[in-house]
């Protein structure tokens, strides 16, 4: 049996960390606060996912990211910025208003050659981007829950060896291990995260940040 030693992280600790590991940044608290403006719905990640994804980004020296589930770009922001000269994010948005506030915040950001936003349903957009043979460095997955194992799949036919691909809300406000009962997003998640694993083509972890990243390497 293996025993919890991990330390549960209070308000005190979380802000250690934002005070000391997540830099003020004029750009991200923009989009936050014209997100609330605009009445866009404020499910973007965490400051600290931000940070992570950001570092991420650049660890594995990511050229071509790709994203499903824009919203106003906080966390399209952050991977764009941290990819590689020469480097593209393509992110997917079903919304057109989330699509081009995202939009306008990565030109002011200087970020317009290093993004593509594309207003469509993701499912139609990852269909074209396979028949095209595009492959990704990092796929970060963050929009309609249901669709989650279909993400899995396309995101698996966009990937070489070694792509990294995440999941986010994979702990779900807390409620992963609990019934899902009529919670269809729940029951998704759950089984999203049971797929990834135990899937003999990626190796994955969840990780405890804001609200839960399951991270897979592709083999
Ligand atoms: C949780 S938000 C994304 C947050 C964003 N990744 C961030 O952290 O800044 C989910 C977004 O996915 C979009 N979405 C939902 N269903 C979609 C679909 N089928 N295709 C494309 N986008 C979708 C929603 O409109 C919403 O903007």
């Amino acid at each position: 049996m293996k025993k919890m030693k991990s330390v549960p992280v209070n308000e005190e600790i979380y802000n250690y960390i934002l005070d000391r590991f997540v830099p003020e940044d004029k750009i991200a608290d923009e989009i936050i606060s014209r997100t609330e403006k605009l009445d866009i719905p404020l499910i973007q990640i965490s400051p600290d996912q931000g940070r992570f994804l950001y570092l991420l980004t650049k660890i594995i020296n990511a050229e071509y990211a790709l994203e499903i589930g824009t919203l106003a770009g906080f966390s399209g922001y952050h991977i764009a910025s941290g990819l590689a000269d020469g480097g593209k994010l393509t992110t997917i948005e079903i919304s057109k208003k989330h699509g081009d506030l995202a939009a306008e915040y990565f030109k002011k950001a200087g970020l317009e050659n290093k993004t593509e936003v594309i207003i469509s349903p993701a499912l139609d957009q990852l269909e074209k981007l396979v028949n095209e043979n595009r492959k990704y460095d990092l796929i970060f997955i963050d929009a309609d829950k249901i669709n989650y194992i279909e993400y899995f799949e396309y995101a698996v036919k966009l990937s070489h060896s070694g792509t990294v691909i995440i999941f986010d809300n994979m702990i779900k406000d807390g409620r992963v291990t609990g019934d899902a009962g009529d919670d269809e997003d729940l029951r998704a998640i759950q089984m999203t995260n049971d797929l990834l694993s135990k899937d003999e083509r990626v190796e994955s972890f969840l990780l405890v940040i804001g609200d839960g990243f399951t991270i897979s390497r592709v083999r």
